[in-house]
């Protein structure tokens, strides 16, 4: 087990992301070790956006890696894959769980979990990853600034054992991770886009002000979104020009 052989548990951090990098920075701990917190004061999203998750209702967790096998121009594997181990969880109790390009996983059209990774390269290499993973599990109630907010409990009316999902989220990661190191990294990137949320559909998207009608049909190598527009041009756009729209 590469993902979860070290589990360092907080009650309350600023952001298992900054302790994490803090941890990498001054004692470089194992691969897959794992910093999981009760409750986060500063829970970093993406866009400079922040996480907000009620104590002890949901998984708030960053994982260490150093996925030295992987360029820096193919990084985006490593959110494909933390997509898709999310995703084998979450379809494990209700399947058809999408994956938000690049990487928000909806189930029933709400937004259950987010990821937040963050790399820090140095030359050629990528020295460390810090994945970053926010699942919404038991809370029922979400302030309403949050865009689209879903939960496990929510959807199924179940209340799940947070340790319990926690142990077959980090199998789920380490699975998909040995694949990501050792395996065919041709199929992640396929499952992946084939788990794409509104893959195919005509779907309305915003980017540099104008509102235009289009159809995701792939993810480019570097993991940019590819649209096909309405009058049959492929666009290409990254994650800071593109918003869908519902
Ligand atoms: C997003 O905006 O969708 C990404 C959210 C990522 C949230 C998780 S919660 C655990 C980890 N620590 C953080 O500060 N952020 C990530």
């Amino acid at each position: 087990m590469i993902i979860g052989s070290k589990i360092l548990f907080f009650d309350t951090l600023s952001s298992t992301n900054t302790k994490a990098a803090i941890l990498v920075r001054n004692e470089k701990p194992p691969e897959g070790t794992v910093i999981f917190a009760d409750f986060q004061t500063s829970g970093k999203g993406q866009k400079g956006s922040t996480w907000e998750s009620e104590k002890r209702k949901n998984i708030l967790i960053s994982i260490i890696l150093y996925p030295e096998s992987v360029a820096p121009e193919d990084q985006f594997i490593i959110s494909m894959t933390v997509s898709l181990a999310i995703s084998d969880l979450v379809d494990k109790y209700i399947p058809g769980c999408r994956i938000k390009w690049p990487n928000d996983i909806i189930l029933n059209d709400k937004k259950i979990a987010g990821i937040l990774i963050e790399n820090s390269i140095s030359g050629s290499a990528i020295k460390s990853s810090i994945a970053g993973i926010g699942l919404n599990v038991n809370q029922v109630d979400f302030p309403e600034n949050i865009p689209n907010p879903g939960s496990l409990k929510q959807i199924t009316n179940i209340v799940f054992d947070i340790e319990v999902l926690l142990k077959e989220l980090l199998s789920a990661l380490d699975n998909r991770y040995k694949t990501m190191l050792y395996g065919d990294r041709k199929n992640i990137r396929l499952e992946y886009i084939s788990k794409l949320y509104r893959l195919n559909e005509l779907s309305r998207f915003r980017s540099a002000g104008s509102v235009f009608e289009g159809r995701i049909r792939n993810i480019s190598d570097e993991g940019l979104l590819i649209i096909e527009t309405i009058e049959g041009r492929n666009m290409t756009f990254s994650f800071k020009e593109i918003d869908y729209l519902s």
